[in-house]
Parts: structure tokens; sequence; C-alpha cells
């Protein structure tokens, strides 16, 4: 049973795991400019909470993760409000999951689109139920992903395929995303909650320091040069042999091997 945490958002922390749901199902799960403004200081509240070492995303009522931006809110809107809103959002949307050091999850359970895609590109795993719907339609629109998805996407699939998907705005289903490597498993609808959960679970079963410096390391070797990222490789491992969790993990291993 979901717990609200805002009138669009839901929010149940669970051994370890925190699961945002984008509640909205009426418009599937559409990004109204207030449930953007509560998913960003949501994040934050997440990455500072003790009991958190994961997060999950998913969408409500079954049918989507998240259509995209709120269109119908968009359209009662003036060419300048959308702009003033946007000054205010962008730099504090653009990376709001992606600057988060607890690791994320997407678990996309039907459409995904525009920007929900781009919010799920943002999460550090994607896992789509094999009813998943995906496409970034905003050239069609008249506009382009403004939202990281030109620069995310190529990361994630490669420079070619990116730009055949944005180009054209063409919609695709989980089995391609999955070849694509835009998601890292595709799984029957029904087992998807409990698959991305338990996937959760197992990361936030971990020492937290050692996942978020693995995570911060990974990151890096997406923006720096080999050397750069091997030089962060090593504070970050440097930084694990000060703590003492590897400590306990290795006497019980070393007891083990005695008894
Ligand atoms: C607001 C939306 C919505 C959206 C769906 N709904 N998508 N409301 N913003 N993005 C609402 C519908 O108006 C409808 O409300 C209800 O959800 C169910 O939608 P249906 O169309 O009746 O359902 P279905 O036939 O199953 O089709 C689902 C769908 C379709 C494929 C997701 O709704 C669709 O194409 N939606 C638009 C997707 C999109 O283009 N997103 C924007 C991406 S661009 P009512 O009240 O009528 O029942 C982006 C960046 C911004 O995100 C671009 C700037 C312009």
């Amino acid at each position: 049973m979901a717990t609200p945490h805002t009138s669009e958002l839901d929010l149940d922390i669970e051994r370890g795991v925190a699961l945002v749901t984008l509640n909205r199902p009426h418009a599937m799960n559409a990004l109204s400019i207030q449930m953007r403004a509560d998913l960003i200081e949501l994040a934050t509240k997440l990455d500072r909470d003790a009991d958190v070492g994961a997060v999950v995303f998913i969408g409500a009522g079954g049918k989507a993760f998240c259509a995209g931006a709120d269109l119908n809110e968009r359209g009662q809107k003036s060419a300048q409000e959308l702009y003033d809103e946007r000054r205010y959002f962008r730099s504090r949307w653009i990376n709001f999951i992606s600057s988060m050091v607890k690791p994320t999850i997407a678990a996309i359970n039907g459409y995904c689109l525009g920007g929900g895609l781009e919010l799920a590109l943002q999460c550090d795993i994607r896992i789509a139920s094999e009813q998943a719907t995906f496409g970034l339609p905003e050239v069609t629109l008249g506009f382009l992903p403004g939202a990281g998805a030109t620069q995310r996407l190529p990361r994630a699939i490669g420079l070619q395929k990116a730009k055949e998907l944005i180009l054209t705005g063409r919609r695709f289903g989980a089995r391609e995303a999955e070849e694509l490597g835009l998601v890292a498993r595709t799984v029957p609808h029904e087992t998807l909650l409990a698959g991305a959960t338990e996937l959760a679970r197992t990361i936030a079963a971990n020492p937290r320091l050692s996942v978020i410096q693995a995570k911060l390391a990974l990151n890096a070797s997406q923006e720096t040069f080999v050397s750069g990222g091997l030089q962060f490789e090593n504070e970050a491992w440097l930084s694990c042999l000060l703590s003492d969790a590897w400590k306990g993990k290795l006497e019980r291993f070393a007891g083990r091997k005695d008894a």
C-alpha cells in the first residue's frame, strides 16, 4: 500500500530502500510543475537519509512510468511563463537524480516518454516491464529533448542510434530498449516492482561508503579521460580504506577460513 508523501508523490521506505511513486495516473504520471518541485526536494531529502541505501522510482497505475511533461499544463501557459519557469527549473531539474550519491533505479512499468525518459536516464539503472513503451517525441512537437537526453542518450546507446530515435521521435518497445542497452533488463510486468526492489535491496545491503564511492568512480568514467578517472578511482578506494566497513568484512572471512 503506497503512502502519500505529497499530493502527487508516494514514498515508502523499507529495509534500506525508498520507493518513490509518481502518482498522477489520471494523466499517465505526466510531470506537473508541482510534481517536479516535490521530486527535487525529495531527492535531496532521500540522499541525506541514513535509512536509505538505494532509491526506486516507478509510476502509479500500471500503464505509465511517466508520459513526459504535463502538456495540458504547458498548453495553458504563455511563452514568457514557460521561459521564466524554465529559467528557474532547468538547473535544478536536469541533475536532480543524477547528482544523488545514493544509487537510483527506474522501474519502467509502461509509457516512458519525453521528460519521463529523461528522468529515467538520470537514474543509475533502468529495468523495464515487457509492456513498457519508450520515446522522445519532442521534435514532433516542435521542440527538442531539453532535460538531458541529447547528452545522456548517446552516452547510453551510442550517437547514431540516439540520433535516429531523437530525430524521428518514434516510439519503441522494451525489447528494443534492452537490445540498445537503454535498460539493463526487461522482466514480466507483474515482477517488475519486486525485481527492482530486490536489486535495490542487494545494493543497499552492501557497505554504504563502498557503494557510493564505486558509483562516483563509475560516473567519473563518463566525464574524464581514463587517466583522470583512474586517479579518481584511487582516491575513492583510499577513502574506503579509512572506513571500518572492510575490516569487519575481511575479519569475518578470515574467521570462516580458520574455523
Ligand atoms: C498531460 C497527459 C499526458 C501528458 C497523457 N495524458 N499524457 N496529460 N500531459 N504528457 C492524459 C490524457 O490527456 C488523458 O487524460 C489520460 O492521460 C490518458 O491518456 P490517453 O491518451 O487517453 O491514453 P492512451 O490512449 O492509452 O495513450 C497514452 C499515451 C498518450 C500514448 C501516453 O496519452 C500520449 O501520447 N500522451 C502524450 C505523450 C507526450 O507526447 N508527452 C510529451 C513528451 S515531450 P483525459 O483527461 O483525457 O482522460 C516532453 C517535453 C516537453 O515531455 C515538450 C514541450 C512541448
